[in-house]
């Protein structure tokens, strides 16, 4: 045997993984290579324990009855856009000013793999098909450059907005060269860092490493709770230390409508002194598959969408809303003490959750099967593992037609948080922040179209209206160019003006 692959044998052996090697002596000289490596970069001890400790908690949990062990959060740490109309402008201002202290840094959750969308590249660099045609990170990219340019006029000093993106194996080097090719979107390339969180092999039930080659393991992220491992070992957390960052926004990449850094919820976090916060919106029915954040046995926890049976989901209070109805919408607030005692001191306690996955494997003869049912798990970690460390915790309600339009499948018809919904609810919001600045829309006729328009041709397709983020970060800033004013759709305004587009012109 080659004399690379000897040093890895009894390593493997023991670990009970020595099946990888099965194929070796039919392998290429560049597959062995390749393999060889892949196995030098894991700790299959390591690797066992994980699977080992995954696997029983998952089927403690699933004996369990979550139900009983479920509070919703509590009132005091709660506030809302809507019931706390009058605190808003505080917490924006604290906010603010925070950023502009550049002591606030966001950090983008990227290293998922699309599955459910259906894409080969990053979900980052999908075009929803805006008349712009900007990207989702290329809306994130001028939101956070819009709000450093409104913290540095109200507080009069130069700020940055530090942007980390958490990558994977998978989407690292399209994610970089994306970001290069289109010049970093404006922003300064030195405040752009990228890393990368680790991956994970697919085990079978038995606890054996899955080959989906003769010369390549099963691999994926670690999920997005991979995160807290990465800051660590990638040097995020020095890098954040050196910059002075207080307090971490970490969001999902598919959320078109999200605030990224949004001050009022930095504020409120701010002041209600808390180690960490959640942004939430109303779930609007027990099953759409959103995490409610709640206490589990007396801890803040996200309860996901996969782990909570319909029963629990269902429940009612006595005003008639869903008991649960806290919907995760990704957002977190983090403060960079926390995070730092995460990573130094939590992160190994935290356990993997099971996935029964499809995973197609080459059998034993070499042939490459493709399983039509579940046929073992991939382990991953979720980025809301560590509410329950949090001694001062934080819960924002936000309405969803403001900040939450998440992009998850491909289009089809009657299809939920797709290109279609998002897109939707991007020009959507955006008709109300021109109505809502005093501005109007005409139709062919010239006739004013209602501000709620009815269904006309049995559609309710949304105005077109798009409104660069370089122009408006939260629909401030638009009377001057659109107060009293009648607009054809469809309406474009960005950093070059007001523009009308002739009908199918875009
Ligand atoms: C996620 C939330 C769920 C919430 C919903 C709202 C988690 C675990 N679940 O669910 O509670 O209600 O969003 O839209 O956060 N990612 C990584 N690395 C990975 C896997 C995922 O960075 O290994 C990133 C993805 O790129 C994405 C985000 O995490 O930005 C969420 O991943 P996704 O799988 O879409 O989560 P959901 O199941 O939709």
């Amino acid at each position: 045997m080659d004399p690379k692959i000897t040093g890895l044998l009894p390593g493997l052996t023991e670990a009970g993984q020595a099946h990888l090697l099965r194929f070796w002596d039919n392998l290429s000289p560049d597959e062995r290579t390749a393999l060889n490596q892949e196995l030098q970069m894991l700790d299959f001890q390591e690797i066992n324990g994980f699977f080992k400790r995954a696997m029983e908690s998952f089927s403690c949990t699933k004996n369990e009855k979550m139900d009983a062990r479920m509070e919703p959060v509590p009132q005091e740490v709660l506030g809302s856009v809507t019931r706390d109309k009058g605190s808003l402008k505080r917490w924006e201002e604290k906010g603010l000013e925070c950023i502009s202290q550049s002591k606030v840094a966001v950090l983008l959750l990227a290293g998922g793999q699309g599955t459910r969308l259906g894409v080969s590249y990053p979900k980052g660099m999908y075009d929803v098909g805006l008349p712009s045609h900007k990207t989702l990170f290329q809306i994130q990219a001028e939101r956070i450059l819009k709000l450093q340019h409104l913290a540095e006029e109200k507080n009069k000093s130069k700020c940055i907005i530090p942007w980390y993106i958490m990558t994977s194996g998978r989407t690292m080097e399209s994610t970089k060269d994306f970001f290069s090719r289109l010049n970093y979107f404006g922003l300064d390339k030195k405040n752009i860092v990228f890393f990368q969180q680790g991956m994970l092999p697919a085990m079978d039930y038995d606890g054996k490493i899955i080959l989906e080659s003769k010369s390549k393991l099963s691999m994926a992220p670690d999920g997005n709770g991979g995160l807290y491992r990465a800051l660590g070992n990638q040097g995020i957390l020095d890098d954040m230390q050196r910059r002075g960052i207080d307090f971490i926004h970490v969001y999902c990449v598919d959320n078109i409508l999200v605030k990224v850094a949004d001050p009022a919820f930095v504020g409120f976090c701010v002041e209600k002194d808390a180690d960490c916060g959640a942004k939430v919106v109303e779930k609007s029915n027990p099953t759409e598959a959103v995490g409610v954040v709640c206490k589990v046995d007396g801890l803040y926890q996200v309860v996901e969408y996969s782990e909570i049976t319909l029963a629990t989901a269902e429940k009612r209070s006595l005003d008639g809303r869903l008991m649960f109805n806290a919907g995760n919408v990704a957002n977190h607030f983090f403060r960079f003490s926390f995070l730092k005692d995460i990573v130094e001191t939590y992160e190994p306690k935290l356990e993997h959750h099971v996935a029964r996955k499809k995973i197609p494997f080459v059998d034993p003869q070499g042939q490459l099967i493709t399983p039509d049912k579940p046929n073992g798990i991939k382990m991953e970690k979720f980025v809301f593992d560590i509410f329950q460390f949090a001694k001062t915790f934080a819960v924002y309600e936000v309405l969803r037609e403001d900040e939450f339009s998440p992009l998850k499948n491909a289009d089809r018809q009657d299809g939920k948080d797709t290109p279609t919904t998002a897109r939707h609810a991007l020009m959507s919001l955006h008709h109300r922040w021109v109505l809502n600045a005093g501005g109007h829309f005409i139709d062919e006729s010239g006739a004013r179209v209602p501000a709620i328009p009815s269904l006309k041709d049995g559609t309710d397709l949304p105005i077109k209206c798009e409104i660069s983020p370089l122009v408006s970060y939260g629909g401030e800033g638009l009377e001057a160019l659109v107060k009293d004013r009648d607009f054809h759709p469809t309406l474009i305004i960005d950093e070059n003006g007001v523009h009308e587009l002739v009908k199918n012109g875009v």
